[in-house]
């Protein structure tokens, strides 16, 4: 029998180019109406080749997309963070994130156990009991900022997840310190910083008020590891990340690498949680028909037919407002991805925001319409807020069962309602999407 001739792979040259000059319709890309970029001129596929930068293909051709994410070992998603950003100075290079090949695989099955599904319902009474004791607080029948809420119930249920019950002062000092390294993360200094790295080659300039903080958040996370391993029965009867850890077979890193990767999923998990949340909210409010459904299942006191009708308001929020609009890989050796030649060091970047604001792949893809993900579950190929392969999002089943959870809480005491306005957009300028007035919606009593 003779074998299929297998086409040679063709080159990056072979591609369309992006033009020098037309580099800035990329930001095209991170915004909502995708689909009006001058850039799909280009086709499915275009190559853009930087001064100072690794060159780098952009495609949205989905048989290269299922391609890349299936190339467990030839690419790295932390080269593409530490070349672009400041990731590295964040999160630290040892952290899950920035590993790859066998490595990423052995810590990733270590990390994995609380965040799969078996574990997600012993969340659920923390993540009720977060926005009771915040609820209170909000004002009613004003406008309100909801990222902020976002931002109080992300910090809220992470801390209690990753670290269970903390001794009071201790707890304090945690959250002070994790709130002041946030901080210094979100400073003009930083962001300084980061604007700085691709053109320094993807170094990141030491900003010491980050590494301060950083330090700070260790030395609570130490001190409570160290408590716990001196009382060895308290994990017994706890269900929090580092009780999940400690004296068990999945502890197996010294103290110092155990708190690195808890601070890492610290950062992974807040910010990222915080504006999904946010986005929630607005896109609700922006919808009269969604918020009549989820209001009607809510005032039903149905609890099954709101969770269905919530997964879906989530799925579709994220499928509009994906925090990150961007993924890639960085090609670590020379390789093909569906007949292309993908030379070491090259990127492959994939626009996640056109991908979900494609007609293709989504019928009237500009309307938020829950519906659709009650008509279909969610295709993991087209949907990829978490992205995709290896390295998808250690947390995508936790943070969609939290944001189910805490709206479900919300909306069973409160009605959401619209500011006048309109549709909030995201913020100008920003690379994540953001809602750029912080998610302004009204809250009443639901009576
Ligand atoms: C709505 C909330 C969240 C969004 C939109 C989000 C998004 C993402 C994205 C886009 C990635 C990179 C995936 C890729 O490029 O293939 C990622 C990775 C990651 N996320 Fe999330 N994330 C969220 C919540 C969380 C939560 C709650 C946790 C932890 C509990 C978490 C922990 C991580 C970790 C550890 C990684 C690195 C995984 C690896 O490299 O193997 N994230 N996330």
């Amino acid at each position: 029998m003779s074998e299929t001739p297998v086409a040679d792979p063709i080159t990056l040259r072979q591609l369309p180019r992006l033009r020098a000059r037309d580099f800035g319709q990329l930001g095209g890309l991170l915004r909502p109406g995708t689909h009006s970029s001058p850039l799909l001129h280009l086709g499915k596929r275009f190559v853009l080749a930087p001064p100072g930068l690794p060159t780098m293909l952009v495609t949205h051709d989905m048989d290269d997309v299922r391609a890349l994410f299936a190339h467990q070992d030839d690419f790295s998603l932390g080269q593409v963070l530490s070349r672009l950003s400041s990731h590295d100075r964040m999160f630290g290079k040892q952290t899950l994130i920035f590993l790859d090949g066998p490595e990423h695989r052995r810590e990733r099955k270590l990390f994995s156990p609380p965040f799969q599904h078996k574990a997600l319902t012993s969340y659920e009474d923390l993540m009720v009991e977060v926005v009771r004791r915040e609820l209170p607080s909000w004002p009613v029948g004003e406008p309100l900022e909801f990222l902020r809420m976002g931002y109080d119930l992300a910090i809220g249920v992470l801390l209690g997840v990753v670290f269970g019950d903390v001794a009071p002062g201790r707890a304090e000092r945690l959250k002070h310190a994790v709130h002041e390294w946030f901080g210094a993360i979100e400073s003009r200094g930083f962001l300084a910083v980061t604007l700085l790295t691709p053109l320094f080659g993807g170094y990141t300039p030491p900003y010491p008020p980050l590494g301060r903080r950083q330090a700070e958040v260790d030395v609570v996370i130490l001190e409570e590891i160290a408590a716990r391993r001196s009382d060895p029965g308290y994990a017994a009867e706890r269900s929090d990340v580092l009780s999940r850890y400690v004296g068990t077979e999945l502890d197996q890193h010294d103290d110092a690498a155990l708190a690195r990767n808890l601070r890492g999923i610290l950062l992974g998990a807040y910010e990222t949680t915080a504006i999904t949340l946010g986005w929630i909210a607005v896109m609700l409010a922006g919808h009269p028909e969604a918020l009549a459904a989820v209001d009607a299942a809510a005032d039903s006191g149905d609890r099954a037919r709101l969770d269905a009708y919530l997964d879906a308001v989530v799925a579709e929020t994220m499928r509009l407002r994906p925090v990150s609009p961007f993924t890639g890989r960085r090609a670590i050796r020379d390789t093909v991805v569906n007949g292309v030649r993908i030379p070491k060091g090259a990127m492959v970047l994939v626009p996640i925001l056109l991908i979900h604001e494609s007609p293709q792949h989504y019928p009237d893809p500009m309307t938020f319409r829950p519906e659709r993900f009650l008509e279909n579950r969610i295709n993991g190929h087209l949907w990829l807020t978490f992205g995709a392969g290896p390295h998808r999002c250690l947390g995508a089943q936790f943070a969609l069962a939290e944001a189910r959870v805490l709206f479900r809480t919300i909306l069973e005491q409160r009605r959401i309602e619209p500011v006048p306005g309109g549709l909030e957009p995201p913020r100008r300028f920003h690379t994540g999407l953001s809602p750029a007035a912080n998610g302004r919606v009204i809250l009443r009593e639901r009576g």
